[in-house]
């Protein structure tokens, strides 16, 4: 039986990586049982900086082929790219005028993003929190998994939806559940353990991608960078040792046990056993999705026909709840 809709999306700018993975995929899949459950490829948030047209088509069908190569099954899930869905668009728009400047202006994410020459930034990457809203509430979802860099937006979201039921007197829009899962919520670069692991980071050194292939990922490990001292054998023993307690997160998430646990058996030995440990395992679960996934892309059509069924199932639930959006807002509609 279900227990609740789930709503969570990635951006296809450029390939997902171990933090994607982790932090938010492995949880996707894990719950699409459980769940009535949609997944989307957020074609329109990509454009929010500039993107190569050709670049992004060929992005969006590789993620897609990464989702389904990491277990998304989609007769059940649905998986569909944003720009297909009229409805996002149309509800991050009213969301607009909900939403109010000293909300978004408190997003860290956008100024991490605009950075000093935030003149320039794009209107679009300004106003990307009320889109990710909508997306959400277009199928008022109840659940939505991400990793820890999401949270800000999922409190926008649940801000909205409670601006919007009591701007209109009515109860309609869910708030939101953020599931934020395991160990590996937050998985960082492997050159600097205080800054995130992410896509738009200038060296592929700092992130482990699906697609890299056994030696790349086994060299990337060896040269993450570390510290001279032995694991300790308890996790108090990782505070102030930032790289450290990254890698040792990382293989508690891939290994599906706790921190405590694999300090347990590596504590006392050095990285020299333990990045090789590390690196054997990586490759035991991602060698497979890549070799999907690679599979996968050699049919593009197919691809495609997926993410147009997908497109029409959403479609078929965000219609309903957008007619209703624009009856409670005043639109005359026939
Ligand atoms: P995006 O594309 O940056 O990332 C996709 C998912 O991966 C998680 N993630 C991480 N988790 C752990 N450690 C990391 N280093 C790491 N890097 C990324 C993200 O938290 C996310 O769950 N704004 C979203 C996309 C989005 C969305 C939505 C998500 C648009 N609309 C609606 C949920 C619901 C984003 O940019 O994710």
């Amino acid at each position: 039986m279900s227990k609740g809709r789930i709503f969570s999306g990635v951006q296809p700018t450029g390939n997902l990586h171990l933090g994607n993975y982790l932090g938010a995929i492995r949880n996707w899949v894990a719950l699409q049982s459980d769940f009535e459950s949609i997944y989307c490829v957020v074609d329109l948030h990509a454009v929010t900086v500039p993107q190569d047209p050709a670049a992004l088509r060929q992005s969006t069908r590789e993620v897609a082929a990464s989702l389904i190569a990491s277990g998304i099954d989609t007769k059940t899930a649905i998986l569909f790219n944003q720009s297909q869905v009229k409805e996002h668009a149309e509800l991050g728009w009213l969301f607009n005028c909900v939403a109010r400047l000293g909300w978004l202006n408190r997003m860290t994410q956008f100024k991490e993003k605009a950075g000093k020459n935030r003149e320039n930034a794009t209107v679009g990457l300004y106003s990307y929190p009320t889109l990710m809203a909508a997306d959400i509430l277009a199928y008022c979802a109840t659940h939505v998994p991400v990793g820890e860099d999401q949270k800000q937006h999922l409190e926008l979201t649940r801000d909205i939806a409670m601006s919007f039921n009591s701007m209109f007197g009515v109860e309609f829009f869910p708030q939101p559940e953020p599931l934020i899962q395991g160990t590996a919520a937050r998985v960082m670069s492997l050159r600097n353990g205080t800054s995130k692991m992410s896509k738009s980071d200038e060296s592929d050194f700092t992130r482990i991608n699906l697609t890299d292939d056994v030696d790349l990922i086994a060299s990337k490990l060896k040269k993450a960078k570390t510290d001279p001292e032995p694991l300790p054998s308890e996790i108090d023993g990782l505070a102030d040792r930032p790289e450290a307690r990254n890698l040792v997160g990382i293989y508690a998430g891939l290994s599906g046990r706790t921190e405590a646990d694999i300090l347990s058996e590596f504590g006392g030995q050095g990285f020299g056993v333990f990045k090789p440990a590390l690196a054997d395992l990586t490759i035991s679960v991602i060698s497979p999705i890549s070799e999907k996934m690679n599979a996968l892309l050699k049919d593009e059509t197919e691809i495609d026909q997926i993410l147009a069924d997908g497109a029409e199932r959403a479609r078929a639930i965000s219609a309903p709840i957008l007619a209703e959006v624009k009856d409670i807002m005043g639109f005359v509609a026939k």
